[in-house]
């Protein structure tokens, strides 16, 4: 049986990868087979692309991230994703197309057409079965962002990214939870991080029994 495709998206700070540890962390426990990874930078390639586009000083056009987060995309949905969906386990990955439209449409201000078609090409049709969108205000996640320990993260050009851009990207995320209200689920991330876990574990444990 083919597994499950889960991913988690937010702005940046909402405190998605520490949520996205924890409900591994408890699905493993339960005895589910979990592939956790990451866009970009989720396959060897993926890697390398991301650190010459995002982690990098050099100025790069809106165009060339557009392809290099659909270059790691591919690599990526081909090479890691499918196989593992195949093999029936879980795949639960940090930040997916939803990012593409929301940071590269809604953010840089490509038009969704443009967009859509750049993510059908890259992803091959492939959507998350479930998504969980960690909202929280522009202002909190700058501040958890900023308290950051150094080890914790290496700097990517979004981080220097004004409050406009991110209310921009915030409104996109929103806007596909309006299109698509069964995948896509929108979690209050405001609270601590053991109340926003017992709330995204709910909806992964409904959502995994099929309810
Ligand atoms: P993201 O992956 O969405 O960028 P992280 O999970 O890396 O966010 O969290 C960003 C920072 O905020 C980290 O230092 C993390 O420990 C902290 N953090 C995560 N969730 C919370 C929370 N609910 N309350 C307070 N701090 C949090
Ligand atoms: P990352 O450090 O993984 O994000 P986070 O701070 O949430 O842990 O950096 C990835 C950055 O790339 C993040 O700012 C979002 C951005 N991004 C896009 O602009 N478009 C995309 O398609 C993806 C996958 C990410």
């Amino acid at each position: 049986m083919r597994g499950k495709f889960i991913t988690f998206e937010g702005i940046d700070g909402s405190g998605k990868s520490t949520q996205l540890r924890l409900i591994a962390g408890d699905l493993r426990v339960r005895g589910f087979d979990v592939l956790t990874t990451l866009q970009p930078g989720g396959t060897p390639l993926g890697r390398r692309l991301r650190e010459a586009f995002l982690e990098t000083e050099e100025q790069v056009h809106p165009m060339a991230e557009l392809l290099l987060f659909a270059a790691d995309r591919a690599q990526h949905v081909n090479f890691l994703i499918k196989p593992a969906l195949a093999e029936g386990r879980i795949v639960i990955s940090d930040r997916y197309a939803d990012a593409t439209f929301a940071y590269q449409g809604a953010g840089r201000g490509f038009d969704e057409k443009t967009v859509n078609q750049v993510i059908k090409l890259a992803t091959d049709g492939l959507k998350p079965d479930l998504t969980l969108f960690f909202d929280i205000p522009i202002e909190k996640a700058i501040l958890r962002t900023n308290s950051r320990a150094d080890h914790e993260t290496v700097k990517n050009r979004m981080d220097s990214e004004t409050t406009e851009f991110y209310t921009r990207v915030r409104e996109a995320y929103l806007k596909i939870s309006k299109t698509e209200p069964k995948r896509f689920r929108i979690i209050d991330a405001g609270g601590s991080i053991e109340e926003v876990h017992r709330k995204a574990l709910e909806i992964v444990t409904v959502f995994l029994n099929g309810k």
